[in-house]
């Protein structure tokens, strides 16, 4: 056995043999063609070998199981022909099917994460003993990488716990944990994490008496159990749920409830030959491509501390504060909460306080489960959270976040009060969305301690953090704000300093345009339309409400402060902002709000108010009006990368699919440019240059086309 073996021997019992898996190399195990080798190997010998009366799989890395195949493998495949892949997943399928055909009982014994190719590996076991703790959770997670199981993944899962809890497996890509995994009947036992050794023991004991895992292999071997009906049922609804959550933009949920449905009536060979021929379809698809591409994105965040150096540690953070308990302060106060770090909130006006403190407790006491507000977290959370009108509290936090009011002088005040009551380690943040960090600095004590760390609207939901270099600004500091921004869940990009940083400089364009779409006479609703249609959460009128008007003239105009000669100063913004609209926040703006619903509804008001404003009448394609918003924003990062204003092109795909929602089957506004390659940009950008300057296209571009570079080297 080489001494950097994935996939170690051992004996429970004279005849009880145990595989564990324990990659040297990683801190996860990947299912790499090498660890396949492996466990066909041990499967050559376990096979022959006389008087075993079971083997237990299990993983020597305690709270993580498998996290599934490797995907740089797969990676490194997407171009291979479609008979090589369906060969592929048949060579996976007929090794990890040994496992329900050995002359003795197989039992996955699962700790922690056990996903993807993992849970295929161990749903082809006879039986699951799962860990009982959170960390546990079994899952098909593929189609959210444009895929869907094709080790026999959907066929076996189908047979074992049903073709309508397997679907919904399948086709949602969510976990479940142990106990409803033992619900399902997908696990045999649920014990604590130190204890499914012994669990799995004595469940191929009890099996070797009582032989129900050979019926079991029998029965499973033939077709699920589903009558007509039920099959005819299953199908409509969830095709319905599916196509209304994918909105046609994610084959493979449809692709996968198609060949799980289609395989209802045969044995299981010929399904997992059907499941093969369906992952072959949609492998090295664009869709797997781009997704796979996020995968990658998100990985390589996880791993970046935000320095070049490895020496450089950050400090703990355990307690914090928030200044400002508007729209912003109320989702960082909420989210710290949730991660249980303990808050102060203050804002200047008591009223604000208030109303902030009372949606901040709404928010983390929501329980999910129930629907509704939970009494034991309230409690829980509420002796975590302080709103304060006094300055003394801050002086024990870690970090202060400040998220008040856009205004450069209004935060310079603030800070010029608040330094000298800090400690002298703490870290103060601005949460501000374009003013430069190195600006806001200019007068502090202490600016190697002062950093941007921005955080996306809505807090709760976008995942992404900027970090914001200060010219200032210490490694110390970013090290800690990037651990802290991992610390509560998010994925942060280091980005240096300048307007708007990274993803409102990309972001303030497109928003500019759609304003510019307004006045050339496109429908509010035809503009916000095109950008769903291509992919995006919301359209840009949208998202200005639910910005906040004021908050977005004030960025608009640090943008167009920095880049006059491509920033269009519009009227529309200012006059909403008169009129009382300032977006949701007042329940009105592009939009009209009734109370407590986010969705707003045509105003006939607003119509009347543009009116005056609207410069011609123009009748545009979804097609043209995506490419009015979505160049603006690609021209603005050919300039920003050759500002350096990230260490890596991969930061600017990443903070769009994490800060605004740019569709993630689309890989990134870089990784789609680059599927379109830059010459047919250019084609598209010729025909709008007459508009103006702003549509000429960048060196880089130009330099692009002409060489045939990549974003993606
Ligand atoms: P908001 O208007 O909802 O809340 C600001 C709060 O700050 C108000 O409650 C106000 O009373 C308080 N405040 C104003 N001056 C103060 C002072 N001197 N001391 C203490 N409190 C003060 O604004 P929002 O949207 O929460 O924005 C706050 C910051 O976050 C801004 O810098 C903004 O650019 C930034 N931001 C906003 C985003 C958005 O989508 N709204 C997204 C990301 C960043």
């Amino acid at each position: 056995m080489p001494n950097d073996a994935v996939i170690v021997l051992s004996f429970a019992d004279p005849d009880l043999a145990v595989l564990t898996l324990d990659d040297p190399q990683k801190g996860a195990n990947v299912l790499s063609q090498r660890v396949l080798e492996e466990l066909s190997a041990h499967l050559d010998v376990l096979e022959k070998r006389p008087n075993l009366a079971g083997l237990i799989v299990r993983s020597g890395k305690p709270g993580s199981f498998i996290a599934g195949a490797d995907l740089r493998e797969f990676a490194a495949s997407f171009d291979v022909p479609k008979s090589d892949v369906t060969a592929m997943c048949a060579r996976g399928r007929k090794l990890f099917q040994r496992l329900s055909n050995c002359p003795f009982v197989t039992v996955a014994a699962i700790d922690g994460i056990c996903v993807g190719g993992g849970a295929e590996l161990a749903i082809w076991c006879d039986r699951r003993v799962m860990a009982d703790d959170a960390k546990t959770q079994f899952g098909f997670p593929e189609v959210k990488l444009g895929l869907f199981p094709g080790w026999g993944g959907t066929a076996r899962s189908s047979r074992i716990v049903g073709l309508a809890n397997a679907v919904e497996l399948v086709t949602s890509g969510e976990s479940i944990d142990g106990r409803m995994a033992y619900k399902m009947g997908l696990a045999s036992d649920v014990a604590p994490a130190n204890r499914i050794q012994d669990a799995a023991v004595r469940l191929i004991r009890a099996e070797q008496t009582s032989k129900q895992y050979l019926a079991d292999r029998r029965r499973w071997s033939g077709p699920p159990d589903i009558d007509e009906t039920e099959l005819g049922f299953l199908g409509a609804t969830a095709y319905g749920y599916i196509q209304q959550q994918t909105k046609g933009h994610y084959p493979a949920p449809l692709a996968a409830l198609e060949v799980m449905l289609g395989a209802a009536t045969v044995d299981i060979d010929s399904a997992c030959n059907a499941e093969a021929e369906g992952m072959a379809a949609l492998f090295g698809s664009p869709v797997n491509r781009a997704l796979i591409n996020v995968f990658f994105l998100s990985d390589r965040s996880k791993k970046d501390t935000g320095v070049n150096r490895p020496d450089v540690v950050p400090r703990p953070i355990q307690s914090t504060a928030v200044v400002g308990a508007g729209i912003m302060g109320q989702g960082i106060a909420a989210t710290n909460l949730k991660r249980d770090l303990p808050v102060t909130i203050a804002d200047a006006a008591p009223k604000a306080l208030a109303a902030g403190a009372h949606r901040i407790l709404e928010d983390v006491s929501y329980n999910k489960q129930t629907k509704g507000p939970d009494p034991q977290r309230a409690i829980k959370y509420a002796a975590l959270l302080k709103a304060t009108t006094t300055d003394a509290e801050f002086a024990n936090c870690d970090l202060v976040i400040e998220a008040i009011v856009e205004n450069p002088e209004v935060k310079r005040q603030l800070y010029a009060r608040l330094e000298p009551l800090l400690r002298e380690d703490a870290i103060l943040a601005s949460n501000t969305s374009t003013i430069p960090i190195t600006r806001l600095a200019e007068g502090l004590k202490r600016p190697e301690r002062f950093c941007g760390i921005h955080f996306f609207n809505p807090v709760r939901k976008m995942p992404l953090v900027e970090v914001i270099r200060g010219r200032q600004t210490s490694d110390e500091t970013i090290v800690t704000a990037v651990a802290y921004a991992k610390s509560i869940g998010k994925s942060p990009i280091v980005v240096r300093d300048g307007p708007g940083f990274l993803v409102n400089r990309m972001l303030l364009p497109y928003l500019n345009e759609s304003i510019e779409l307004l006045l050339d006479g496109v429908e509010i609703s035809a503009i916000d339309r095109a950008a769903r249609n291509f992919g995006m959460p919301m359209g840009p009128i949208t998202l200005f409400d639910m910005v906040g008007l004021d908050t977005a003239f004030y960025a608009g105009r640090v943008m167009y402060d920095a880049f006059p000669e491509r920033i269009i100063v519009s009227p529309v913004v200012p006059a909403l902002i008169k009129a009382g609209r300032l977006g949701q926040k007042s329940g009105a703006g592009f939009f009209k709000y009734t109370a407590g619903n986010e969705r707003g509804v045509a105003d006939p008001a607003v119509k009347t108010l543009l009116e005056p404003m609207i410069r011609d009448h123009q009748k545009l394609s979804d097609e043209q009006i995506a490419a009015r918003l979505f160049l603006p924003m690609l021209l603005e990062a050919t300039r920003l990368l050759t500002d350096k204003m990230v260490r890596d092109v991969r930061d600017v795909d990443l903070g769009l699919i994490y800060g605004l929602g740019f569709p993630p089957f689309k890989g990134g506004l870089l990784f789609w440019a680059d599927a379109l390659g830059a010459a047919k940009i250019l084609e598209m950008l010729k025909p709008l240059e007459a508009i103006g300057d702003r549509w000429k296209p960048t060196p880089m571009l130009i330099e692009m086309a002409k060489t045939g570079k990549k974003f993606y080297g």
